[in-house]
């Protein structure tokens, strides 16, 4: 554990985070708005950010497969737990922890957009731009960052460091 370096600190993340919370508020503002949480690395985010969004909210989760057990990618997305309610007609904010590859996304932005919802907005945490492979844009990000492996805030290295308060690069 020693030798992670944190790349930004509880204080960063709260402060950026409360921008966000903002910006949905104002764009939402007198509806009502579904975060929908991509388990397990967007809770915390998801925890925090819906403190600071003033309109009506609910939550619900999804859960996908995607990393395995590490920190290769294997490239395929499987759907472990799907949305408990039907998303139609309603405002879904996806909330995620990184954009990396955008298979994940694309994935899911597929699979919500078969329920109709009235509109689909995809928050992520952090954006690795550079290693994108599907064309997927995020509406709502708090950092991008360069491609390093990051722990902390939720994300984990085969399970390990979500509890961590900053988000750390593991070497
Ligand atoms: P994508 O499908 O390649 O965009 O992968 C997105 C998912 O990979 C995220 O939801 C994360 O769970 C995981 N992921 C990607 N990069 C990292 C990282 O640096 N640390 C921890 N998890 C990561
Ligand atoms: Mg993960």
């Amino acid at each position: 554990m020693s030798d992670l370096r944190v790349l930004f600190t509880r204080q960063q993340i709260a402060e950026r985070v409360a921008e966000l919370g903002a910006q949905i508020s104002r764009d939402f503002e007198g509806e009502t708005v579904t975060l929908l949480g991509v388990l397990k690395g967007a809770t915390i985010f998801l925890s925090d950010l819906s403190r600071n969004i003033t309109c009506d909210s609910t939550f619900d989760f999804i859960s996908v497969s995607s990393y395995g057990n590490g920190k290769q990618n294997s490239g395929e997305v499987k759907m472990m737990k799907d949305v408990d309610q039907s998303m139609e007609g309603k405002n879904v904010i996806l909330v995620e922890d990184i954009l990396d590859t955008g298979l994940t996304l694309s994935y899911l932005t597929r699979v919500l957009e078969a329920h109709r919802p009235r509109t689909l907005r995809i928050a992520a945490l952090l954006d690795k731009a550079a290693r994108r492979i599907q064309p997927i844009h995020a509406d709502y990000v708090g950092f991008t960052i360069p491609d390093e492996f990051v722990v902390g805030y939720g994300m984990d290295y085969a399970e390990r460091y979500r509890n961590l308060p900053d988000i750390c690069v593991v070497p």
